[in-house]
């Protein structure tokens, strides 16, 4: 039976500009990446290319994977996959409940699998510091090397209304965004002391591209700029946040060839399509219905554990791979929007990160 509070909110989201930019924007922007998968395979460029090194981990040497967002969609599958590949997982999630409940899965999956859980709330800079200090700790503790090899920014929302952290920010840009700066510049020293090149890997959408103009001044980063607005401007937001993740990783690259010259730690970017998971929970339910059918009918949703594939390609690429776009799976690379590839505005938005940084850092210690 059609219940009729749901139909209420259905129809009232279809009248908003956030389903119309979601409905057309984000279809298009999807297209647009296939498009350039297609153009690649039919022009043929080598490059496009890179398949996964054949990584055999001997189990008393098991490369660490950090990866957020560890409990749901994407992230659980790809932790799965991550342990079967021989990594010693650690699993970053905000709910101790749902930790424990895929710590258990993974385990009856696979009794091998290395695996350890931290309760981080990644919208929260004192839950990230913390996690920091309980990861040197726990890697001391357990008689590991001081370093890890894989750090994936993984956990991400779509959130439909305004709900500021305890820092002010933005929950989703802090969420998508800046928890995925802070963590990556808190753990780049263990990143740095792997005695095997590292990477950062960062789970970034297709739906960067319907970011066409873009601000990267304090109040934009941490999204304080839309607490005034009467609509929360949601797909907004996630794209925005999306397109400071892709700029993120690219800067982080340059920076990182600036400083390391060893080109140790690598930096990739990783987009999933459209995938089956939990991501549009807060949009009202006959919405995600028809997503979910619209884009199973022209066979654009994927399953996280299809999707999950394409993200370990990109985290086992080998160490050379760097400051690319993963997208397509089997390794396949395209090109991002051209804004994201805009040094100038990456180095804008990377010196306004490192200033919250900064600030955050002040605060908590
Ligand atoms: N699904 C898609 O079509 C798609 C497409 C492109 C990109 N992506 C990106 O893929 C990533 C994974 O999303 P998904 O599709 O797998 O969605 P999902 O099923 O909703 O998973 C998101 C994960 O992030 C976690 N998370 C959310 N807020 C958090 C916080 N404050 N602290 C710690 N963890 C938090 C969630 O924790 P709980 O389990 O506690 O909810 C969940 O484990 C996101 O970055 C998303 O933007 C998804």
């Amino acid at each position: 039976m059609i219940e009729m509070g749901n139909l209420k909110e259905a129809l009232n989201f279809i009248c908003s500009f956030d389903f119309w930019r979601m409905a057309l924007f984000w279809n298009i922007a999807l297209l647009f990446s296939y498009f350039q998968l297609l153009k690649r395979r039919i022009f043929g460029s080598k490059s496009s290319s890179s398949s996964s090194s054949n990584h055999s981990w001997n189990s008393s040497h098991r490369p660490i994977c950090v990866i957020t967002g560890a409990t749901s969609g994407l992230g659980k599958a790809t932790a799965f996959a991550l342990s079967r590949k021989g990594f010693y997982v650690v699993l970053v999630g905000r709910s101790s409940h749902l930790l424990s409940k895929t710590l258990k899965e993974i385990k009856k999956q696979n009794e091998d699998a290395q695996l350890k859980a931290f309760e981080v709330d990644m919208s929260s800079f004192q839950s990230v510091l913390k996690f920091r200090n309980s990861l040197e700790q726990w890697l001391l503790e357990s008689g590991l090397h001081s370093s890890i090899q894989l750090l994936m920014n993984n956990a991400g929302i779509l959130a439909t209304s305004s709900r500021p952290t305890v820092e002010g920010f933005d929950r989703m840009i802090a969420t998508n965004y800046i928890g995925a700066f802070s963590l990556t510049k808190l753990l780049l020293p263990f990143l740095k002391n792997s005695p095997v090149p590292s990477r950062v890997v960062n789970v970034t959408s297709f739906t960067h591209r319907s970011a066409f103009a873009a601000r990267f001044d304090k109040d934009s980063v941490t999204g304080m700029y839309s607490s005034g607005s009467k609509q929360y401007p949601c797909a907004r937001i996630y794209e925005y946040s999306k397109l400071c993740l892709l700029l993120f990783s690219y800067e982080l690259h340059r920076q990182l060839r600036l400083t390391d010259d060893s080109h140790h730690v690598s930096v990739v970017a990783v987009d999933p399509g459209a995938v089956k998971t939990n991501i549009m929970h807060e949009l009202p339910s006959y919405i995600q219905i028809i997503a979910f059918y619209g884009l199973k009918i022209f066979r654009l949703m994927q399953s996280s554990e299809d999707a999950a594939e394409l993200i370990i390609d990109a985290a086992l690429a080998p160490p050379e791979v760097s400051d690319k776009y993963f997208f397509g799976g089997n390794g396949r690379t395209i090109e991002s929007s051209g804004i994201s590839r805009d040094p100038k505005l990456a180095k804008e938005l990377w010196d306004t990160s490192c200033l919250i940084f900064n600030r955050l850092q002040q605060t908590h210690t």
